[in-house]
């Protein structure tokens, strides 16, 4: 980790230009099932997600990344996808999505769609021809079906697990076995077939031509594994859920462990086709990777000029509430983005992860347990949302490109008390309960304080139920309170917007002392207290911005963020 003398001030020089609009765009990530129910049957869809789009003009975002909507038995909230091309009827028809695209344009909001590239449902036509066609055909070279181990092949073909817990391999009646790094109902593709790639270079196209502006590649390190498939020891680390975090040494420089299933080099060759895909349509489109690698500096091959446009940092969002390690993190971001000439992005909640506002409140602040539930330790609610609202206001003030999960512009922690008999994720059933899985943070929005269901859904049917406490945190108890997490979000993305902070630069300033992150992006001074006690401010500052409530003019208190500028 850096130190504060001896680590240079400019770590990031500004741009002169704006450039492309995903080099500095605030994206806001809408999760289907939980944002807004237009149909009353308690799971949010399309036509929700549109009605309530001038939610997200206002806050002022510039994009959306939609999270999958597409036919899906839903064996992992969608994310086993049965046809690419098709919207689920539970979220509505692609006459709906079409009428979405349109009105957030209209509303000047770019639209990201996920794409699920690794593995498809069960239910795919491709999966249900190659369990029909037997051992040895050419519908089962489009996964990865092996012969098992031992006398009779009882025995698994490799040692690997499933990132949800248990092996990554189940047998079908014929005796083999086929691959899956998550659910046994999203088999792993055979990225090494070529109808493989042409069928998602086509799919790429399907939704570039009705207009999306780009793609979020879910499980983007994943898809080639090594020839072979050989054994491997490890664990996978910077996953999902996981408590196992890489430490910010490992993020910022370690060697990299991701096994023989991850972050092989050949991912590489499928990125520069599709960037070239991209290249064939006008308007800037955008891929963005979610790749749990480390360190930064694998990342960043993913971002390489002829590859992806962004790669989610997860390393910053796995990083404590600890000011040297997340300098460290910022610091290493910036260095390894800028050596391939990418933006940088920062994000600290999505739909597989504890909400920030209630992993900032646990004793080992920004931890990430898998999931939390009924004995588990509970969040301090009230010092994770003040942190939360710290560290947001700390992050929208670095340049590169935010995202923010939906529901953290009103200071959502996660439903930490769920009934395990109502969780549906299947992290939490592979793993006997060991894992409480991530419902917790898939908790439907809530809109209206004095409504049923908090207004989510015309019935006041919800999916999962809302902790009663969602009350103060509803859209309309705080839109037009000053103060309020919501106005505070907006205040802050509209200055970030005005003062061009997305592509301005980074300079530390290290008068404030280590517990304290403090830097100059263009004119504006950020200062973040980690620390418990309040620190002294230069006087003759005008705030901006603040996360909390400041006691005078020249006091920055504990767990507090401001924007401000010098005299
Ligand atoms: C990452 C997604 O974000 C997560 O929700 C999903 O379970 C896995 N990939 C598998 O698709």
């Amino acid at each position: 980790m850096t130190s504060l003398d001896t680590r240079p001030a400019l770590v990031h020089a500004p741009s002169a230009t704006d450039g492309e609009w995903w080099r500095h765009a605030v994206i806001y990530q809408v999760y289907p099932r939980s944002f807004a129910d237009g149909s009353g049957d308690g799971i949010g869809d399309l036509p929700g997600i549109t009605s309530r789009l001038p939610h997200l003009a206002e806050l002022g975002v510039d994009a959306v990344w939609l999270s999958p909507f597409y036919r899906s038995p839903q064996a992992d909230a969608g994310y086993d996808v049965a046809d690419y091309r098709a919207v689920d009827p539970l979220f509505g028809t692609l006459d709906d999505f079409d009428a979405l695209l349109l009105r957030a344009h209209d509303l000047g909001l770019r639209v990201i769609v996920d794409l699920v590239p690794n593995h498809t449902s069960d239910e795919h036509v491709w999966f249900e021809a190659a369990m029909a066609a037997g051992p040895g055909s050419a519908e089962r070279e489009r996964y990865l079906f092996r012969e098992g181990r031992g006398p009779a092949g009882e025995l698994p073909p490799n040692n690997w697990q499933s990132i949800f817990g248990g092996p990554a391999w189940t047998r079908v009646a014929d005796g083999q076995w086929y691959l899956h790094l998550f659910d046994s109902r999203q088999p792993d593709l055979n990225w090494e077939h070529p109808e493989v790639r042409s069928e998602f270079e086509d799919v790429l196209r399907f939704w570039l031509d009705r207009g999306v502006d780009g793609f979020r590649i879910d499980v983007a390190h994943g898809m080639v594994k090594e020839p072979g498939l050989p054994d491997w020891d490890g664990h996978v680390s910077m996953i999902e859920g996981s408590d196992d975090a890489a430490s910010p040494e490992d993020a910022v420089s370690g060697a990299g462990n991701q096994g023989p299933m991850f972050d092989q080099d050949g991912v590489h060759e499928i990125y520069r086709a599709w960037n070239r895909v991209l290249a064939q349509y006008a308007g800037d489109r955008a891929l963005v990777a979610e790749a749990w690698v480390e360190p930064l500096s694998r990342l960043a091959r993913y971002v390489r000029p002829d590859e992806m446009q962004q790669a989610f940092n997860f390393a910053f969002l796995a990083t404590l509430w600890d000011a040297p390690a997340l300098r460290s993190v910022i610091e290493a971001s910036y260095v390894t983005a800028d050596s391939v000439g990418a933006p940088t992005t920062w994000v600290l909640s999505n739909h597989d992860v504890v909400r920030h506002a209630s992993r900032l409140g646990l004793a080992e602040a920004g931890s990430r347990p898998n999931g939390i539930g009924h004995g588990d330790e509970q969040p301090d609610e009230e010092l994770g949302l003040r942190r939360a609202r710290a560290a947001t206001l700390l992050m929208l003030g670095l340049p590169g490109s935010a995202y923010l999960y939906q529901g953290e512009e009103l200071g959502l922690p996660d439903h930490t008390a769920l009934p395990d008999q109502l969780r549906q994720d299947p992290a939490f059933f592979r793993t006997g309960g060991a894992e409480r899985g991530r419902d917790g943070c898939r908790v439907p929005l809530p809109w209206a304080a004095d409504e049923a269901g908090f207004g989510f859904s015309p019935t006041g049917v919800t999916w999962l139920p809302q902790p009663a406490s969602w009350a103060a945190y509803a859209l309309d108890a705080q839109r037009g309170v000053a103060g309020s997490t919501y106005e505070t979000y907006r205040g802050a993305l509209a200055l970030r917007r005005a003062e061009h902070l997305g592509t301005g630069g980074l300079t530390w300033d290290n008068a404030f002392g280590d517990e304290v992150i403090a830097f100059e992006n263009r004119d504006v001074l950020v200062v973040a207290n980690l620390g418990a006690d309040p620190v002294e401010l230069p006087v003759g500052l005008t705030v901006l911005a603040s996360s909390g409530d400041l006691p005078d003019a020249t006091t920055l208190p504990g767990d507090t963020t401001i924007w401000a500028r010098r005299a």
